[in-house]
């Protein structure tokens, strides 16, 4: 799997802000928004355009546009805080929802929603999670997309553990990963160590 940690002095400003547990929850989102537009300005870095004729005041010329916009999936509810900003920045995309809440206690993934267009095999699809942890809920969500023929699959975190890559890794499905920061490991209760807590909380409260 292709990994790119995206180490701009402006992305390691932002997560240093995520990370704080001094930010409130409105900075935190604001943070969040941020960060997905750098991470996002990456992860279409090498995107393919076509060709668009047009004219300026001055006179004729080519320019470009996306050719084949991905397909945004934010898996609920972190990614919630991530959709706005990258539908912003491709607002000619299409959005499908995954809603995933992991056990607490078994930290296995518990899915809750699913609406995603049938047909993906034609389809660049960005999966967008602050969170990669043991990595059950991206790989939960990557097999829903693989179900639907997805070949072109770009997970979106901001922070991932080695042991979330891992699983990715070991999954065989063909696949990239752009993060923020690839951080230490897990702690006992799974969570990202040093991390920045629970995304979903730290944007929307206690569920
Ligand atoms: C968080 C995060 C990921 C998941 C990562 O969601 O947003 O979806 O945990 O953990 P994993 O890699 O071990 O599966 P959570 O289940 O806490 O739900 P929430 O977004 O509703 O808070
Ligand atoms: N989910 C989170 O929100 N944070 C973690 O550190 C792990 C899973």
């Amino acid at each position: 799997m292709d990994v790119t940690v995206v180490d701009h002095p402006l992305a390691r400003a932002r997560l240093t802000t995520l990370r704080d547990r001094r930010t409130d929850n409105a900075s935190f989102r604001g943070a969040l928004a941020d960060l997905t537009q750098m991470l996002i300005y990456e992860a279409l870095a090498s995107a393919e355009v076509a060709d668009v004729s047009i004219t300026t005041p001055v006179s004729d010329t080519v320019g470009a546009r996306l050719a084949n916009p991905p397909l945004l999936v934010p898996v609920l509810r972190a990614g919630l805080g991530m959709v706005e900003q990258a539908h912003a920045m491709v607002p000619e995309s299409n959005v499908g929802f995954v809603g995933i809440a992991r056990d607490e206690a078994t930290h296995q993934p518990v899915p809750y929603l699913e609406s995603l267009p049938a047909d993906l095999s034609t389809t660049p699809v960005f999966v967008l999670d602050p969170m990669l942890a043991t990595g059950g809920s991206m790989l939960h969500t990557i097999d829903l997309l693989r179900q639907r023929g997805a070949v072109d699959v770009t997970a979106v975190c901001v922070v991932a553990a080695p042991e979330g890559v891992a699983t990715l890794e070991d999954s065989g499905h063909p696949m990239r990963l752009i993060t923020a920061a690839v951080d230490d490991g897990l702690n006992g209760d799974a969570y990202i160590v040093p991390g920045l807590g629970d995304a979903g909380d730290r944007q929307f409260g206690p569920r």
